[in-house]
């Protein structure tokens, strides 16, 4: 019994815990840019979900699309956020409502949500060893790690630096415009 205990309260780093919901999914996500006559298909029904204090490297060539997904991933994530804990709160019918329109309970509510939404789950970082040295980046990055662990944060984090890549929980890569697991 004491053993089963322990398996499961110590559950691999790269399986996600399923009964927790993800902290961040992207679903058939699509993001195109017209260049004059033509359309560049930068994201193209691109997927990807990011579970409770995981850890996610988005690696690819210069031009793949990891700064447009990122940017993504941070609307998609304030918004739901936001929601789900209006609709915690009780406030399911008053979302598209403007301050005025909400009674003083009810406002009193939402200043509750706009409390508690900062509180984020999911950290977004777009290069953020890219103008260092090798060993400052692995100083930063080891401070970084350290920050998230301590918090239970997940992370999505686009780099050129495949040594800081293979210290994450997994690695993502986008080809054309899908998000693909690498490993
Ligand atoms: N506002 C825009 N208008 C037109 N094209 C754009 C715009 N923003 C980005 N792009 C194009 O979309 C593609 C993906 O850009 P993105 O910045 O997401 O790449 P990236 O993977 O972050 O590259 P890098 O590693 O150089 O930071 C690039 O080819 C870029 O030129
Ligand atoms: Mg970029």
């Amino acid at each position: 019994m004491a053993e089963d205990d322990q398996a499961q309260a110590a559950p691999s780093q790269d399986a996600p815990p399923q009964d927790e919901p993800p902290v961040l999914f992207l679903h058939n996500v699509e993001r195109r840019y017209r260049q004059g006559e033509a359309t560049l298909e930068i994201l193209n029904g691109a997927e990807l979900a990011v579970w409770p204090g995981q850890s996610v490297a988005l690696v690819g060539p210069s031009g793949a699309g990891k700064s447009t997904l990122l940017h993504v991933a941070g609307a998609a994530e304030a918004k739901n956020r936001a929601i789900e804990i209006l609709v915690y709160l009780g406030l399911k019918e008053r979302l598209a409502h403007r301050p005025a329109e909400l009674s003083g309970g009810e406002q009193q509510r939402v200043a509750i949500a706009r409390a508690v939404a900062n509180a984020p789950r999911l950290l977004l970082a777009d290069e953020p060893t890219g103008n260092l040295d090798a060993h400052t980046a692995d100083h930063v990055f080891t401070a970084l790690t350290q920050l998230v662990r301590a918090s239970g944060l997940a992370t999505l984090v686009a780099t050129h630096n495949m040594a800081i890549a293979s210290r994450m929980d997994r690695r993502v890569t986008i080809r054309e415009g899908k998000v693909v697991e690498l490993e």
